[in-house]
Parts: C-alpha cells; structure tokens; sequence
C-alpha cells in the first residue's frame, strides 16, 4: 500500500508500547487512527496526546479477546471514519506460565488476548476491506517467539498461531487486494512485562511469576532487555515501511537470526536423517 495519506487505521493495543509507537507513526504519515484498547485511561491520554499533533485519531474501548467487544469497536470506527484500510492486530500480553505452573485461566487469557482477537480481527476487518475496494493491509504483531520458543508455552504457543495465520493469509488475501504481514519484534521498551495491569476479571486469578528458580531469573532477565529495549518508535516506523513497501516479515533487529538459522538447520537435518527411505510401498 503505496499511499497512505488519508487512509484510515485500526490499532489495538495502542494506548501503550508498540501499538502506540505505530499509531503514532501512521497518525504523522497523515493516516486516521482509531486507536482500541482494554485500558481507558491510558487510552484517553494516548488519544489527547496525539490530538495535540493535530492528528485525526479518535479511541475505542474493547477487550479484545470479547469477539463482539471487537465488533462493536469495528463499527464505531465505521461509524466515525466510514472505511478502514490498515488493521493492526497488536494488542498482547506477556504470561501464560511455564511447565509445571501453567493454568487453565493462564492459557485462556494468553490465547483469548494474543491469538483468538488476531482471529477476529480479521474475520470482522477482512470484509470491511475488502468492500470498498481500495485494498488495505493487515498487520499483526507476533513475536521473535514467534519463529522460535523460549518465551513460555502458552506465549510461543499464541505467536507461533500469528505467524501461521499470517503466512496463510497473505497467499488467500492477495488476490482481494489486502496485504499481510507479520510484525516479529525483538525486546521492546514497553510495558508487557506489567501485563497482568489489564487480566479481564471473566479469566480468573492469574498467578504472579515465580520470585526464585531459574524461571524467576528468566523472568528478570527479561524485564532487564525489554526496559533497555528498542523505541516503539522505531518499531512504528518499520511498521509504516513495511506497509508502503509490502514486506511479509517485519523484524525490529537481527539478534535472534542465528537462533532461527539453528531452528531451520534442525529442520534441515530431521529431512536429512530419512532422505532416501522409501514411505509408500
Ligand atoms: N515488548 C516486547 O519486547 C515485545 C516483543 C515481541 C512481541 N511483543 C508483542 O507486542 C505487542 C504489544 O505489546 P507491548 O510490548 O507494546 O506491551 P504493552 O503492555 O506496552 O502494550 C500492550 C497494550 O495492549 C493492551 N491490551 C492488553 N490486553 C488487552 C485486551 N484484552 N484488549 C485490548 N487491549 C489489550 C494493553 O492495555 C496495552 O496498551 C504484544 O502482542 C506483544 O506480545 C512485544
């Protein structure tokens, strides 16, 4: 999607972090943003902030892991806007526990939030799209732990499904004029690693990480990288290139390239230990 001036976008998680970076990113490119998210203050002051540049933005409050939480959002920005061009599935939590302290609210949660409103998204905006014929784009944003694990089952889990999906979708919806990519991010200077700040009550108690062990190292490790992480800015405007520029993957840095290579190279090798044999007699 070449020309972005007076398009209009649709960005969830935007009242923090990534979302924010790229609704900031698309709303200076002249794009109108709705900006959805779970967490109205923060949304508001995201909203009046971007105001303030003289955006045209306006905000929706939804969870969107509530399929009609994420319609009724769809329609308001109908509504106000009249059509959407770019949605971007964004909107995510870190959690979901690791073996041994993983639970059934944690995995509904992580997969509602981080999977099942990717799912929605476009099933609700597809058609939206698709029906005034100008095409758009859909952009959704897994993870690095997207391509490779490490992150905590239920998290590789949902960005292994973004991923998926993405890929899928990007060969069935390029002949309806709708470009697909998916957004692999590295760390991050966000707020994820305070995600249970936004649990919807329906999911139940989610369960602090552990405070020592290996996995409470990990956990630290990771507050550590993600509050020395990248601008969210910087992710935003890869985000508007790879729009402009029709890229299926958009990576934030090249760090955990040697580790993709590794995952690909035991692929290779699982192909190589039965080359030869003969499956179909
Ligand atoms: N920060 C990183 O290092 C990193 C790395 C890879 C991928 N990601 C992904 O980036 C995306 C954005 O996360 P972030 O890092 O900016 O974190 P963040 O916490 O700063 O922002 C996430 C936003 O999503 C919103 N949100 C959470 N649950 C919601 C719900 N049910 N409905 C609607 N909105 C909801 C939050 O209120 C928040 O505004 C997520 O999908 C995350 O998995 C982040």
């Amino acid at each position: 999607m070449k020309a972005l001036v007076g398009k209009t976008a649709f960005v969830t998680g935007a009242a923090s972090g990534i979302g924010s970076g790229i609704a900031t990113v698309l709303a200076q490119a002249g794009v109108k943003v709705m900006l959805c998210d779970i967490e109205e203050r923060a949304l508001t002051k995201a909203v009046a902030d971007l105001k303030m540049t003289n955006a045209d933005v306006d905000g929706v409050k939804a969870d969107v892991s509530l399929k009609g939480e994420l319609q009724a959002a769809a329609d308001a920005t109908v509504a106000r806007y009249g059509k959407v061009h770019i949605l971007v599935n964004n909107a995510g939590i870190g959690g979901g526990g690791s073996y041994g302290r993983w639970t059934d609210a944690s995995w509904n949660w992580t997969i509602g939030v981080n999977l099942m409103s990717v799912v929605w998204g476009v099933e609700i905006f597809g058609p939206l799209i698709e029906a005034h014929g100008e095409g758009g784009h859909i952009v959704s944003t897994a993870s690095i732990a997207g391509l490779i694990p490490g992150s905590g089952p239920a998290y590789d889990v949902t960005k292994y499904g973004v991923v998926a999906l993405s890929e899928g979708l990007r060969v069935a919806l390029a002949p309806r004029g709708i470009g697909v990519a998916v957004l692999c991010p590295g760390f991050i200077r966000t707020q994820i690693m305070n995600s249970r700040r936004n649990v919807p009550q329906r999911f139940g108690t989610i369960e602090e990480p552990p405070t020592e062990g290996p996995r409470a190292e990990f956990v630290k490790m990771v507050e550590e990288r993600v509050s020395k992480g990248i601008d969210p800015l910087f992710v935003g405007e890869l985000v508007r290139e790879g729009i402009e520029q029709d890229w299926s993957y958009i990576f934030t840095d090249n760090e955990f390239e040697p580790l993709i290579d590794e995952r690909f190279a035991a692929i290779n090798q699982g192909f190589d230990r039965i080359r030869g044999r003969k499956p179909w007699r």
